[in-house]
C-alpha cells in the first residue's frame, strides 16, 4: 500500500515537471498562437488585454504587457503624427533621445505629394525603429468637421479621400520600417470639447461618405497594425464597445486584422468593450484585468471572445521589432530628417496672395521682421502630438540664415518684450503644463512712429501671425480664428507706413488650422500661410520668401469668410454650451451633425456660397496650363488624364484635383466631389507632365440608406480638372453604362432625430 502511495506520488511529481518544463519550452512564435492561447491561464490573458506601465522607452504612451514565460516580450506604443514622441532626456544618461518635429497633420496633407508623405513616413518610422518603439500612434485621420476643432492641426483635410489617400502614404512609409501605426481615432472625434463624452449624432450616409471613408480607404490600401478607438460616443454607444464599428464595419466589411486599441482612456465597460472586438485597453489599469477575469468567470464574458482579442494581439505582437529582438541603435539620423522637414514644410505651404510679384524678395537686403510670432516660431500643436524637438528655427534665424538682415532695433525690441512675457507667464504656469504646450505670447503693440522709422529703414515689412492649439479644448472665435484687435492695428498701421514709403507689406500666417483672412487680406501685399512646419520652420519660410522654393502647397479645407458661414458651427461648441433637451446639454453631451454630408467645400460648392480661399486653392511663383483632357473606361472604372504644362519662368509642381460631378436623377448629391488628385514633378518652364487619375466605380458610389448599399448611379459623370474647386480648367465625360451597387449592412443608426 504504502510502496503503491509512493509510486504514484512519484508520477504525479513527474507529470507535473514534464507539464512545466513543457511550458518552459513553449514560447511565442507565429507559427505556435494557438497553442499559445491554449496554454494561456485567464489572468495572463486578461493581462495581455490590458495596457501597463514599462521603462523601455521614456516618455512613450503606453505599452503591452509582457508574459515571460511564454516569451511575450512587452511592446511600446508612442505618439504621435508629427514625429515620435518620447522624453529627449534620461536620469542618469548623458546621451539624448530628441526626435524631429516634422510639418504637422493640415501642412503634410497640404503638399498633395503622396510620395513626399510616404517619404516623411518612412523618416517618422525610423525613429519609432531606432529609439526601440514598436507602434507610432499616428495619423490622426479625423475630418475638420470644423475649422475650430482644437487638434485639427493633426488631422489631414475637410475631405475623405485628401485624408484617405494622405494616411494611406504615411502607413506605407512608417510601416516600411516594419514597425506599426495606430489610425486615429476612429471614429468622429471631431471636437475637443466633452471628448470622452460626447455623443456625436450622425447620419449613417455622411458617416459611410465622409467620417469613416478615409479610415476605410487607409485600411483596404495599407493594412495599418492598430487602429485607435476613440474617446467619443457615436450614435448611442461609445466607439470602444461599438461592435457595429469595431467588428461589423472594420473586419467584417472592411477586412482589418489587426488589433483596435482604446484611446487613453480610464476603465470603461471592459467586458463590453471585448466583445465590440476592441482588443487591447490603454494605458490600462490593473481593475481592467481584475474585470476581465471576474466577468469571464461569472459567464458574462464569453471566453471565446477574449480568446479571439488575444489570438490578435499575438498575431500583431510577432511582428513586432520587439518580438525580433531587433537591436535599436537609439541614433535614427536626424540630420537627414531635419532636411525632410525643412522640404516638406516648403512644399505644403499656400500662397494666398502675391500681388505684383511681391515673392519671391528680390534684391532685398533689410527686413522689418513684425509679430511675436517671428522671434518665437510654432513649429507644432500641443498635447500628445507635440514632438520633444531638439530645436525650432524662428523666422529671423531662417531670414539670417538666407543672408537677409533684420533690423537690429525692431528685433531687440522683440526680444525684450519676449523674454518679459516669458518670465510672466513662466510665473504663473499651470499644472501639467507639458499638456498645454508652450503659451503663445500676446501680440505686442508697436507704435507708429517706429513703425514709421522701419518704413525708412527696411524694404518690407514681414508680419508673423501665430496661433496655437491642441488636444483638450476648441479653439475660439474671438482672439483666435478672428485677429485681435493688437493684430489688426498693426497690420493696418505697417500697411499705411510702408505702402507710404513704397514699400511691401508680407503677412506669415504660422498656424495648425484656419483662421479668418477675408476682412484683412485686402491689406498686405502677399500672404503666405506656412502653417506649422516643424523644427525647421524659419528655415523652410525663407526658402519660399527667397524663392530657392517655389511653394505648391494647396488647401485641403476652406477658409470661410466667417466661421458661422460652415453650417457645423450650428451645432458645435462654441463657448455657448447651456441649452438643454432632457438634461443633457447640446453640444456638449450630444452633437448633432444637422449639416449631413454638407461639410467643407460640399457645402459651399453646392450653395454657391463665397469664401475667402476655396478647398484646394493655392498659388505659385509660376503658372500652368492644362490641356488634353482624357478619360477612358477601366475595368471597374476610368483612368482620366491631363497635361500639365509650366507656362511661367520658374520651375514649379502643380496639384491637380478632380473633381466629379454625378449624373442627375439618383439620390441627391454635392454639385462635385473630389475623387482623385496627383501632383506634377518639379516642371521646369515650358516643361509638361501628363498626370494620371485611376477612379473605380466603387469610388463613384454614395451611400443609400434606404438600400443599405454603395450605389454609383449609371450615366454621364462630367470630370473637372481643378487648379481648385473653383478653378476647373478642363474637364472630360465619362459613361457609366451600367449600375454598380454594393451591400452594406445596416448598422450605426442616429439615436436622436437629425431634422
Ligand atoms: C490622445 C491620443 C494619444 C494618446 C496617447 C490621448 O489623449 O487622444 O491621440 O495617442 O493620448 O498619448
Amino acid at each position: 500500500m504504502k510502496q503503491q502511495h509512493v509510486l504514484a506520488a512519484t508520477a504525479l511529481l513527474f507529470t507535473c515537471f514534464a507539464h512545466r518544463a513543457n511550458a518552459q519550452q513553449l514560447r511565442l512564435q507565429p507559427d505556435n498562437i494557438d497553442r499559445i492561447v491554449q496554454t494561456m491561464t485567464l489572468e495572463e490573458k486578461a493581462q495581455l488585454l490590458v495596457g501597463g506601465a514599462q521603462s523601455l522607452v521614456p516618455g512613450a504612451a503606453g505599452a503591452t504587457q509582457a508574459i515571460t514565460r511564454l516569451g511575450i516580450p512587452q511592446t511600446i506604443l508612442s505618439d504621435g503624427p508629427a514625429g515620435l514622441r518620447i522624453s529627449p532626456t534620461r536620469e542618469n544618461d548623458s546621451n539624448t533621445y530628441y526626435a524631429t518635429g516634422f510639418p504637422v497633420g493640415t501642412a503634410l496633407a497640404s503638399t498633395w505629394n503622396t510620395q513626399l508623405v510616404e517619404a516623411v513616413g518612412k523618416a517618422i518610422g525610423e525613429e519609432v525603429l531606432q529609439y526601440g518603439a514598436d507602434v507610432l500612434l499616428a495619423p490622426g485621420m479625423n475630418l475638420h468637421r470644423s475649422p475650430l476643432c482644437g487638434r485639427n492641426f493633426e488631422y489631414y483635410s475637410e475631405d475623405p479621400i485628401v485624408t484617405g489617400l494622405i494616411a494611406t502614404a504615411y502607413t506605407k512609409g512608417v510601416q516600411s520600417n516594419g514597425v506599426g501605426v495606430s489610425l486615429k481615432h476612429f471614429a468622429v472625434n471631431s471636437q475637443e470639447t466633452n471628448r470622452m463624452g460626447v455623443d456625436e449624432i450622425v447620419s449613417q450616409r455622411a458617416l459611410r461618405e465622409l467620417y469613416l471613408k478615409g479610415f476605410e480607404m487607409t485600411v483596404k490600401n495599407a493594412h495599418p497594425w492598430t487602429i485607435m478607438s476613440s474617446y467619443n460616443r457615436l450614435n448611442g454607444s461609445f466607439t470602444q464597445e461599438s461592435r457595429e464599428l469595431l467588428t461589423t464595419i472594420l473586419r467584417d466589411e472592411w477586412g482589418f486584422d489587426g488589433i483596435v486599441m482604446t484611446d487613453w482612456t480610464g476603465k470603461r465597460n471592459t467586458a463590453a468593450q471585448i466583445q465590440a472586438g476592441n482588443d487591447l485597453m490603454e494605458p490600462g489599469a490593473p481593475v481592467q484585468s481584475e474585470e476581465i477575469v471576474a466577468k469571464v468567470k461569472s459567464g458574462e464574458l464569453a471566453i471565446a471572445d477574449v480568446d479571439l482579442c488575444v489570438k490578435r494581439v499575438l498575431e500583431y505582437i510577432v511582428k513586432t521589432p520587439r518580438f525580433k529582438e531587433y537591436r535599436y541603435n537609439n541614433k535614427p539620423d536626424l540630420k537627414a530628417h531635419a532636411a525632410i522637414t525643412r522640404n516638406t514644410a516648403t512644399e505644403g505651404m499656400v500662397l494666398l496672395k502675391n500681388n505684383n510679384a511681391t515673392l519671391p524678395l528680390k534684391g532685398v537686403k533689410k527686413i522689418a521682421l513684425f509679430g511675436i510670432t517671428s522671434y518665437d516660431f510654432i513649429a507644432g500643436g500641443t498635447g500628445s502630438g507635440d514632438v520633444n524637438k531638439p530645436y525650432t528655427i524662428d523666422l529671423r534665424q531662417g531670414l539670417n540664415g538666407a543672408g537677409l538682415e533684420v533690423t537690429q532695433s525692431l528685433e531687440d525690441l522683440y526680444l525684450k518684450y519676449k523674454a518679459y512675457q516669458e518670465a510672466r507667464i513662466a510665473a504663473d504656469r499651470r499644472p501639467g503644463g507639458w499638456f498645454w504646450g508652450k503659451a503663445v505670447l500676446p501680440e505686442m503693440s508697436v507704435s507708429r512712429n517706429t513703425i514709421n522709422r522701419q518704413a525708412q529703414e527696411a524694404e518690407v515689412a514681414v508680419l508673423t501671425l501665430g496661433r496655437q492649439a491642441g488636444e483638450g479644448g476648441d479653439r475660439k472665435i474671438d482672439d483666435d480664428f478672428n485677429l485681435t484687435s493688437v493684430e489688426r492695428q498693426l497690420l493696418q498701421d505697417l500697411c499705411d507706413a510702408f505702402h507710404a514709403a513704397g514699400k511691401p507689406v508680407i503677412v506669415i500666417i504660422n498656424t495648425g488650422g484656419v483662421i479668418e483672412t477675408a476682412s484683412w487680406k485686402a491689406l498686405p501685399d502677399a500672404i503666405l500661410l506656412a502653417w506649422q512646419p516643424g523644427q525647421e520652420g524659419g528655415n523652410s519660410v525663407a526658402d519660399v520668401l527667397t524663392g530657392k522654393e517655389n511653394p505648391s502647397g494647396k488647401l485641403t479645407m476652406t477658409f470661410p469668410i466667417a466661421v458661422m458661414d460652415h453650417p457645423s458651427s450650428l451645432n458645435f461648441p462654441l463657448g455657448n454650451n447651456d441649452m438643454r433637451t432632457n438634461g443633457k446639454r447640446k453640444n456638449v453631451d450630444y452633437t448633432l451633425h444637422q449639416e449631413d454630408i454638407y461639410v467643407g467645400y460640399r457645402y459651399f460648392h453646392t450653395r454657391n456660397k463665397e469664401v475667402s480661399y476655396p478647398f484646394g486653392y493655392g498659388l505659385s511663383y509660376t503658372t500652368f496650363t492644362y490641356s488634353k483632357p482624357a478619360v477612358k473606361a477601366t475595368a471597374d472604372g476610368f483612368s482620366a488624364t491631363i497635361t500639365v504644362k509650366n507656362s511661367g519662368s520658374v520651375a514649379g509642381k502643380e496639384v491637380v484635383q478632380l473633381y466629379v460631378a454625378a449624373p442627375e436623377g439618383g439620390l441627391e448629391k454635392p454639385s462635385c466631389e473630389l475623387k482623385s488628385f496627383a501632383k506634377t514633378r518639379l516642371l521646369q518652364p515650358g516643361e509638361q507632365e501628363t498626370l494620371t487619375f485611376k477612379v473605380s466605380a466603387y469610388d463613384l458610389a454614395s451611400f443609400d440608406e434606404a438600400l443599405q448599399s454603395w450605389v454609383s448611379a449609371k450615366g454621364k459623370y462630367t470630370l473637372q480638372f481643378g487648379a481648385s474647386v473653383e478653378d476647373i480648367r478642363a474637364t472630360a465625360l465619362y459613361n457609366l453604362a451600367r449600375e454598380g451597387s454594393w451591400k452594406a449592412h445596416d448598422v450605426l443608426k442616429p439615436t436622436m432625430s437629425l431634422k
